[in-house]
C-alpha cells in the first residue's frame, strides 16, 4: 500500500523533474545551436525518457531509505530492547514490524487489565481489613468505655466485660497475624526450614492442641492410620502443623454437633503422601469452591463472623502448600461434609537412616 503510493509520487516528481530539464535543455539547444527541429525532437524525447528513469529510480531509493529510517528510529523509540528494527531493510518487512506492534498493543492492554484488577483487588483488600479489625476495636472500645463510666461496681460483670475486651484484642491480635503471615509470603520473604519430620507426631501435637476445642464443639477427632510406624516427611514441620490446625479448627467450626472429623495419611505415588481431613459438617455449595482459597472469602458472612473467623485461614494453608510446591484438593457438598486434602514428600530414606 505504502510502497505503490510511494511510487507514483516519485514518478510524478520525475516526470516534473524531467519535463523541466528537458524544456530547458531544449529551449537552449535550440536558440544557442540551432538543431533542426526533428533532431531536436528526437534528442529531448529520448533525453526526456533517460532522466525521467534516472531521476525516479534516484527519488525511489532515496525516499525508501528516508522512510526507513524514520519508521527505525520510531521503533527504536518504542522498544529500545527489540531486535525487530535490524530486520527492517525494506518495505515489505513493514508488514512484520507491523505485526509485531499489535502485539505489543495487545500485550500492554492485557498489563493494563491486570493493573486494574489489581487496583480493585488492593481497594477490596484495605476495605476487607478496615472491617475486620473495626470489628474487635469497637467491641473493646464499648467495653472500656463502660468501665470507664464507673457506674459497674459488680465484681461479677467487671471481669465478664474485662474478658470480652481480651477476646476482643486476642481477634485482633490474630487477623494482625494472619495478615502479617500472608504479607510475608505474598511479597516472598517468608522462608521454609525444610527438614524431615514425623507428621504422625505432628498431626498428635495438633490433635492434643485441639482436644478442648473438639470437646466443646461436640465433635470426636480421629486420626485413622494402618499401623504405627513413622511417616517421614520433608517440609516445614512449623508450617505444616499451621496448615493441619487450620484445617481441623474449620472442621470444628462448621461441623454439626455429635459430627466427626477424620484425619487419613495415604501413600500416593513413591514419594509422596496425601493428608486427607474430611468432616461431615455443613459442607460448602459447589459454586463457592473455586474461591475458597482467596483471602478474606467466606461462603456465609455472618454466620462466619459469629464464629470469628478472619476468612484468611485457607488463603493461609494455600500459601504454605504453594511454597512446598505441594497440591491442596477440596470436596465438599453442602449439609454433607467436606474434605480437604494436600500432599507433602517423603524424606528420602538415606536422610530418615541418620535420624
Ligand atoms: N470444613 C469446612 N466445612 C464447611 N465450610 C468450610 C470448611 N472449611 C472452610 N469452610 C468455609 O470456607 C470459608 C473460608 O475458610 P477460612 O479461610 O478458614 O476462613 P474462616 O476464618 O472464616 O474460617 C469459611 O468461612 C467457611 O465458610
Ligand atoms: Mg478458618
Amino acid at each position: 500500500m505504502l510502497q505503490r503510493k510511494f511510487n507514483r509520487t516519485s514518478f510524478l516528481l520525475a516526470l516534473v523533474i524531467a519535463t523541466f530539464c528537458v524544456l530547458l535543455g531544449a529551449g537552449q539547444a535550440y536558440f544557442f545551436f540551432d538543431l533542426p527541429l526533428v533532431n531536436l525532437l528526437q534528442l529531448s524525447g529520448i533525453s526526456f525518457l533517460i532522466i525521467l528513469i534516472f531521476v525516479y529510480f534516484l527519488l525511489f531509493y532515496r525516499f525508501e531509505n528516508y522512510m526507513i529510517n524514520r519508521v527505525r528510529d520510531f521503533y527504536n523509540n518504542l522498544l529500545p530492547s527489540t531486535t525487530s528494527t535490524s530486520i527492517l531493510k525494506s518495505f515489505e518487512d513493514i508488514d512484520l514490524l507491523t505485526k509485531n506492534l499489535q502485539k505489543l498493543n495487545s500485550d500492554k492492554n492485557l498489563e493494563i487489565k491486570g493493573l486494574k484488577d489489581q487496583e480493585n483487588y488492593r481497594k477490596d483488600f484495605i476495605g476487607n481489613i478496615a472491617h475486620e479489625l473495626k470489628t474487635p476495636l469497637f467491641t473493646i472500645q464499648g467495653y472500656i468505655l463502660t468501665l470507664l463510666d464507673g457506674e459497674i461496681t459488680d465484681q461479677k460483670i467487671i471481669k465478664k466485660y474485662l474478658k470480652q475486651t481480651s477476646k476482643g484484642v486476642d481477634r485482633l491480635t490474630y487477623v494482625v497475624k494472619d495478615l502479617d503471615l500472608i504479607t510475608k509470603f505474598e511479597s516472598g520473604i517468608e522462608t521454609l526450614e525444610i527438614k524431615p519430620f514425623d507428621v504422625l507426631v505432628t498431626l498428635n501435637n495438633v490433635f492434643e492442641l485441639l482436644e478442648i476445642q473438639a470437646k466443646k464443639n461436640k465433635i470426636t477427632l480421629m486420626l485413622n492410620r494402618k499401623s504405627e510406624v513413622p511417616i517421614w516427611v520433608q517440609a516445614d514441620e512449623e508450617r505444616i502443623q499451621q496448615v493441619i490446625t487450620n484445617l481441623i479448627m474449620n472442621s470444628l467450626k462448621y461441623g454439626v454437633e455429635r459430627g466427626i472429623t477424620e484425619v487419613a495419611i495415604e501413600p500416593l505415588q513413591e514419594d509422596k503422601i496425601l493428608v486427607r481431613i474430611s468432616d461431615n459438617g455443613e459442607g460448602i455449595d459447589k459454586e463457592h469452591l473455586p474461591r475458597l482459597f482467596e483471602r478474606f472469602y467466606r461462603v456465609e458472612k455472618t454466620r462466619n463472623r459469629k464464629l470469628g473467623g478472619s476468612g484468611l485461614g485457607l488463603s493461609i494453608v494455600k500459601h504454605i502448600i504453594d511454597a512446598h510446591q505441594e497440591k491442596i484438593f477440596v470436596e465438599s457438598q453442602a449439609n454433607v461434609g467436606s474434605e480437604f486434602s494436600f500432599t507433602l514428600t517423603r524424606a528420602p530414606k538415606s536422610v530418615v537412616k541418620d535420624l
